[in-house]
């Protein structure tokens, strides 16, 4: 049976959060089971690099990440999860994509748009070519389909133009690479909801994974509750109640105007608490050894597959024989 090619990667800037989780790796979860998939997962630390970090921290959020993967489910049976800088042909592909890559579509990427502006310091050229290394990290296994939040479509559109203008100066080689959302490809910020719920945004605005249960409560305790914000709690409260009975009635309370958001808020608490108690537990069973020797095996098969690719760019382009 041919199988589907799923490339999706995550980096290891911080905590994992529940935007992260609701937006792109609850698909990851879904699709790596599908035996009609092959399913490519990576640590995204060389787009980590484009933003402030600290070297002697970035090794050990590496793995973490992994680790906080591992723990909701991602199974190195069933998916090859790996390490970017791992598989060096990645930055080799972004350079000569980079040759191919008008710096008028760069311009136009709302992200660097947003984070130039969020990180006016560090505005470096990595923060600029970013999507050109994402191409590069897609299009290196040939995806069909990648899991992204809707924050990374624009990329995906990108990541198309580019494999066109490869593919029209080199010949057919890259497919048309599209998209996958969830049901929920946006999730919002508890402290702003009318923006992405983000961590250059600070811990306030967002729920980790990892947070223990009286943090969870403090943090949306705070959270903003006018209009929009209330919306935002009763669809964060949809996600995770699984009959939706509680929804109901805080939704009937609202459209009635008797709703209590301190009740909202403690019962959405308790829910999200409980989403995750099993994933925090696993977590601290996952050794730091285990995690590298996932990583080691994932990182030779992706390599294997880079070297097929890049021998085929390679020659394409005309750099080799
Ligand atoms: N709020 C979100 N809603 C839905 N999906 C989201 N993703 C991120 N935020 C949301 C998706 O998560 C995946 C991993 O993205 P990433 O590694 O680029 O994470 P991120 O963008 O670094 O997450 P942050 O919190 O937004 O980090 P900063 O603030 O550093 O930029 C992607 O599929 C992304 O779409």
């Amino acid at each position: 049976m041919d199988q589907q090619i799923i490339v999706s990667g995550i980096q290891p800037s911080g905590e994992l959060h529940i935007g992260n989780y609701l937006g792109a790796i609850k698909n990851w979860l879904t699709l790596q089971s599908e035996r009609k998939y092959h399913c490519f997962f990576f640590i995204a630390d060389l787009h980590s690099l484009t933003g402030e970090f600290d070297p002697q921290t970035k090794y050990q959020q590496i793995i973490s990440l992994t680790r906080d993967l591992l723990a909701l489910g991602l199974d190195p049976d069933q998916c090859t999860l790996f390490v970017q800088s791992a598989v060096p042909e990645h930055t080799e592909l972004s350079w000569i994509f980079s040759t191919l890559t008008p710096m008028s579509e760069l311009e136009r990427m709302t992200q660097y748009k947003d984070k130039a502006e969020h990180q006016v310091t560090n505005v470096n050229v990595g923060l600029f070519t970013y999507p050109v290394l994402q191409a590069a990290d897609i299009l290196m296994y040939k995806a069909d389909r990648v899991p992204v939040g809707e924050d990374q479509v624009q990329h995906v559109e990108l990541t198309r133009v580019i494999g066109r203008k490869f593919n029209n100066k080199f010949g057919q080689t890259f497919p048309e690479t599209l998209p996958l959302l969830t049901a929920t490809p946006r999730v919002m910020s508890l402290t702003e909801p009318v923006k992405k719920m983000s961590k250059s945004h600070g811990p306030k605005s967002y729920l980790a994974l990892n947070d223990p249960p009286e943090l969870i409560l403090e943090k949306i305790r705070k959270a903003t509750a006018d209009e929009i914000g209330v919306t935002n709690l009763l669809e964060l409260h949809k996600l995770f109640d699984a009959n939706g009975a509680a929804t109901q009635k805080f939704l009937g309370e609202q459209a009635r105007g008797t709703l209590m958001n301190v009740k909202l808020k403690d019962g959405l608490a308790a829910l999200i608490a409980n989403h995750f108690a099993r994933f925090r537990a696993d977590r601290v069973k996952i050794s730091e050894s285990a995690v590298v020797k996932i990583l080691k095996s994932g990182a030779k098969v992706a390599g294997g597959i880079a070297t097929e690719t890049m021998t085929e760019v390679r020659k394409k382009v005309g750099i080799r024989d």
